[in-house]
């Protein structure tokens, strides 16, 4: 099982630039689930996942949408569940269709969810730090997808952070070292990734339900309600 990675980022352009390079990794299918509180950087996140996916339009929250979809390299959906009352709604949306779709999917608040995800992710914990610009940004590889790119994750995650916080690497030893490059269309380790949402692989760790925001002292944040209008500039 892959060990998480852990980063502490200082500022927005900080967690843009480390997601920008992640996206280096990503591939057609591919789902990236960010948890964290309000504020946490989600948003902010996404909007450098979408830079190093060579999208140009400006990501904001897609308050009002639910989903909103760029156009880049690899197309990118960009979910924020917050207001879903019931996982059941999720469904509505098209999660499976859109997965099916070739494009990275990322879900703001993906843990509210996921009884409806497969099992196969990219979980992105967004967390505060100490002090207000800072942000813990832990990555855990759900499910095999992601697994099999731990050490490119780990290297990428080196590279950007340039041993800033020493990030906790513990490099798995199971994928193609040439797995680094930008998303080669096919999915080269992994075959059975898109081949239906809920019941392949049931991959033998579970630490999605480890209690995502136990840590840190995130809970002075922001008051739990948010006005959706207000939130869209980031
Ligand atoms: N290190 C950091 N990483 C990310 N954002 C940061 C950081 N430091 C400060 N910020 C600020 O925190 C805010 C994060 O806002 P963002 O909209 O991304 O949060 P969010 O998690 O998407 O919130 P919501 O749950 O409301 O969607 C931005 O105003 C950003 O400038
Ligand atoms: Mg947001």
């Amino acid at each position: 099982m892959t060990g998480p990675l852990v980063v502490t980022t200082t500022g927005a352009e900080a967690t843009r630039d480390l997601a920008a390079a992640l996206a280096e990794l990503a591939r057609p299918g591919d789902l990236v689930v960010l948890v964290g509180d309000l504020g946490a950087g989600k948003t902010v996140f996404t909007q450098g996942l979408g830079r190093g996916l060579g999208i140009d339009e400006q990501i904001t929250s897609p308050t009002f949408a639910l989903v909103q979809s760029y156009v880049g390299r690899l197309d990118l959906h960009h979910l924020d569940v917050y207001r879903l009352d019931q996982v059941n709604e999720a469904l509505d949306l098209g999660l499976a269709e859109m997965l099916d779709d070739d494009a990275v999917m990322v879900i703001e608040w993906g843990d509210t969810i996921a009884p409806v995800l497969p099992h196969d992710y990219l979980e992105v914990r967004l967390s505060y730090g100490d002090d207000g610009d800072e942000r813990r940004v832990e990555l855990v590889a759900v499910g095999h997808r992601w697994s099999a790119r731990g050490r490119a994750l780990a290297t990428v995650v080196d590279r950007v952070m340039g041993g800033d916080d020493g990030p906790a690497s513990e490099g798995p030893a199971d994928e193609g070292p040439a797995d680094e490059g930008p998303a080669s269309e096919g999915p080269a380790s992994e075959g059975p990734a898109d081949e239906g949402p809920s019941s392949e692989g049931p991959a033998s760790e579970g630490p999605a339900d480890e209690g995502p925001a136990d840590e840190g002292p995130a809970g002075a944040g922001p008051a739990p309600d948010r006005s959706p209008a207000d939130g869209g500039g980031t």
